[in-house]
């Protein structure tokens, strides 16, 4: 279906963002029939780009980022045509007049404001938005993570575009929230029967949340080397992740409802402070190694320093203070340059109450499900089966496997995809609410104090393995492994 007539405003026009996400996303949707007519993309970049200088840039990030065979020439001319470009001083004056002019002829459009940009750059743009008059009821706000470095610094960038938007206008993106599989974890909980009554703590024992990368810092040294892996993907992404894993049935598919339960699973996360957080958290940075197959540098090395105890690895266990969850850890783990690409979130159930084979059956192992969010999306649910043959009752624990792309036969839209439709559809179920992001900041903030409170050591790993040893004691002194060590 068709979304309505829009102007998307994307300030970082020709940004890195814009380049590998924004504008192939745009066109994708554009190639599926989904844009109108009346739909427009005008990147805003201080560069001194003409429309054609700016084309050429559209039409390179497209080569770069979208498979050769999509690139249809009609529907690339197509895309072209929808796009505009300004050159403007978002702190000074500068072609703002020129943008309010060519907004004015689309007066009746959705038309939302992009702010791909660095965030001290949020409130001199919302406010230059406001004194040209540039907000209409139709208008929306599109805000990128680092959504600040800390509670307060979160509320301080909240606040700037608070003074010229409605909450009910802002949509800020976790593009994990964009994942079809992300989505999949809200149908697979409530739209099956079979999972809800098993959901909680008498059937389950603990579940594990892993977003694993193989890629290091690359050039984006400068920034995570202030950042690190908690703020950069634990306080969103992974607090997203554990949310949708944890939340109460929201009562509609609805913006404030689901986010009126994830918000709830924030609240009730115990506190990890100078007390626990030696015992509750491990911090690793990777040193060389080789990944798959190709030696690789170490952190140091991928950020031109001598020293930094920042983290490229975390691995938490957390805890859920609320009648579902009493008692279960969720052991949440991310981090660069590990054994390979994969983000699954893992549910392992407790043993049956009572076994009635004798031993010669074997060892009856516990039910899993694995939800499988990337690389290669799907389910499997192991679960145990008599081993076929007359030799008696042997059990073994075997897979109910299912991969997205052997049922669906198609490849997954880019988040973002789904993301853009969803602003220009003016529906903010996946995006997140400014008290969820203070609730997730609330619960981050103690754990990064007491790091560096009580200077706890950042251990090292090679690239290419699971993270630092000091990860798996973390999970063995509960008497469980992770998901790779179990198999
Ligand atoms: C971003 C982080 O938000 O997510 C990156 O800043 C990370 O460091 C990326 O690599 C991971 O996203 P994806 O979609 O590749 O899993």
């Amino acid at each position: 279906i068709q979304v309505s007539a829009f102007d998307l405003v994307v300030f970082g026009g020709t940004g890195d963002l814009a380049a590998r996400k924004l504008l192939p996303a745009m066109f994708q949707r554009d190639r599926a029939g989904q844009l109108p007519d009346a739909g427009r993309i005008i990147g805003v970049s201080r560069r001194p780009l003409g429309d054609e200088g700016y084309l050429d840039f559209v039409r390179t990030s497209l080569r770069d980022h979208v498979k050769a065979a999509d690139l249809e020439p009609e529907a690339l001319a197509r895309f072209l045509a929808r796009i505009h470009f300004l050159p403007v001083d978002v702190t000074g004056e500068t072609g703002w007049a020129e943008l309010a002019a060519l907004l004015a002829s689309g007066a009746d459009h959705v038309r939302a404001f992009y702010f791909a940009v660095s965030p001290d750059l949020f409130a001199p743009i919302s406010q230059r938005i406001k004194q040209f008059g540039l907000v209409t009821p139709k208008s929306r706000v599109v805000v990128e993570k680092p959504l600040g470095k800390d509670g307060e610094s979160a509320r301080e960038v909240n606040a700037a575009v608070a003074c010229v938007f409605e909450e009910s206008q802002v949509f800020r993106i976790d593009h994990y929230l964009g994942k079809e599989t992300v989505q999949n974890l809200m149908a697979l909980r409530f739209a099956n029967r079979m999972f809800e009554p098993l959901w909680n703590s008498t059937h389950i024992d603990h579940i594990q949340i892993t977003v694993a990368e193989d890629i290091g810092v690359g050039e984006r040294g400068g920034y995570y080397d202030t950042s690190g892996a908690v703020r950069d993907m634990v306080q969103n992404h992974i607090l997203q992740l554990l949310c949708l894993t944890a939340m109460e049935p929201p009562d509609a598919f609805e913006a404030d409802s689901v986010r009126d339960e994830k918000l709830k699973v924030l609240k009730a996360l115990k506190c990890i402070n100078d007390r626990n957080a030696e015992h509750c958290t491990v911090r690793g940075q990777y040193r060389s190694g080789s990944v798959n197959g190709q030696p690789t540098p170490g952190y140091l090395l991928d950020i031109s320093k001598e020293e930094s105890d920042t983290e490229t690895f975390v691995a938490i266990r957390a805890e859920i203070a609320n009648w579902r969850w009493a008692g279960v850890p969720f052991f949440l783990r991310t981090g660069k340059r590990l054994g390979g690409r994969t983000s699954e979130i893992v549910v392992n159930f407790r043993p049956i109450s009572h076994s009635i084979f004798d031993h010669t059956a074997g060892r009856i192992s516990q039910n899993r499900l694995v939800i499988r969010l990337q690389p290669d999306e799907g389910m499997t649910l192991e679960v145990m089966i008599k081993d076929p043959g007359p030799g008696g009752m042997r059990l073994r624990s075997i897979p109910l496997d299912m991969s997205f792309a052997e049922t669906f036969g198609v490849s997954n839209p880019d988040a973002y995809e789904r993301l853009l439709m969803d602003v220009i559809r003016g529906n903010q179920t996946l995006f997140m609410r400014h008290d969820e992001v203070a609730a997730a900041w609330r619960w981050v903030d103690p754990i990064l104090a007491a790091w560096s409170n009580t200077a706890q050591r950042v251990h090292h790993y090679a690239a290419g393995t699971w993270g630092p040893s000091a990860s798996v004691a973390l999970i063995e002194r509960d008497g469980r492994t992770w998901l790779e060590d179990s198999e």
